[in-house]
């Protein structure tokens, strides 16, 4: 099979919308681009005069930051618009928000919204890029790319290897996007979680369906734990706290059953001692940090991607 060279699309809206060899070219760049942020002086002039605009409906400290330093290690303009203080208070909608913004010179924008879809209507409405930072259920695909990267840093090729996937996979975006991602790539993937958590229809996405976090972690390479999303639930998914922890939550006694070089990974923000206790965030297994600093390098290959550059390093 060819190698493609560049990404053959204005937007990033989705790991489900791309192919194997599309996956491959942007985690092949990002390495280029780790490569190029742990230089004592981390810039490089390839995107000069292109203008990127994050437009954020919902909070980040992670997505937006790490876009942020990605466009300044590649010498990109970038503008953070605020909602709170944006005319969107004054009932703005999405496709003049993102027109207005378009026309004021702008190469692309990153969209974080709660609802499924946003970032594919913005996309259909103006000709500059558009990345999906976070769409309601529906995908985080920088999520899931970055999570993928430090998979194969930490164990080389992902066929055939274990990911499970735990905790409240009906709200979560970042599940979504690792799993279109980690199935493509070849990855046996299992959703763990209650019942109540897990979409009825999963199993279309050819994944595992488990109940049972004691049985299924024995032979896991990596446990991906999820936060439970409060903001997202309707009404209480799961009796208590305590419960959850009990039968979900990663603690050191659940650990003891794992691996020895289980990797543990959590996409953050965490809720310590829900759905895993400090001691395991903090412990010898876990890459959580590294899923953050590699965030950085991601998201610079794809700036790097969609606004004009071609990867012609292999
Ligand atoms: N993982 C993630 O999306 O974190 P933020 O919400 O802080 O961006």
């Amino acid at each position: 099979m060819n190698k493609v060279k560049s990404l053959n699309q204005k937007d990033l809206l989705g790991l489900k919308d791309l192919s194997l060899e599309e996956i491959k070219l942007i985690l092949n760049t990002a390495r280029s681009m780790k490569e190029v942020a742990a230089r004592p002086i981390p810039k490089v002039p390839t995107l000069l005069g292109k203008h990127i605009i994050t437009l954020f409906y919902e909070a980040s400290t992670r997505t937006r930051t790490s876009f942020n330093m990605a466009a300044k290690i590649l010498s990109a303009n970038i503008t953070n618009v605020a909602i709170s203080s944006s005319s969107v208070v004054k009932g703005e909608n999405l496709i003049d928000t993102v027109k207005n913004l378009e026309v004021m010179g702008t190469d692309a924008i990153i969209i974080r919204h709660s609802m499924a879809g946003a970032p594919h209507l913005a996309a259909a409405n103006i000709k500059a890029s558009v990345i999906n930072a976070g769409d309601g259920f529906n995908e985080h695909p920088t999520q899931g790319l970055l999570d993928i990267f430090t998979m194969q840093e930490k164990k080389g090729k992902l066929k055939g290897k274990k990911v499970l996937i735990v905790g409240d996979i009906y709200h979560s975006r970042v599940a979504r996007s690792n799993i279109w991602g980690l199935t493509k790539l070849g990855a046996k993937v299992v959703v763990v979680g209650p019942p109540t958590m897990i979409p009825k229809d999963i199993e279309q996405l050819k994944v595992k369906v488990s109940y049972n976090l004691d049985q299924e972690i024995e032979d896991a390479d990596f446990i991906n734990m999820l936060r439970i999303q409060k903001e997202r639930q309707e009404k209480g998914l799961f009796p208590s706290i305590e419960e959850y922890h009990r039968l979900y939550g990663l603690n050191i006694e659940r650990m003891k059953k794992a691996k020895k070089d289980v990797v543990v990974m959590h996409p953050g923000p965490i809720n310590r001692g829900v759905e895993i206790t400090s001691e395991v965030a903090d412990g010898p297994y876990n890459v959580i940090l590294d899923q953050v600093t590699n965030g950085v390098a991601v998201r610079a290959a794809l700036l790097f991607l969609l606004l004009g550059g071609k990867n012609n390093s292999d």
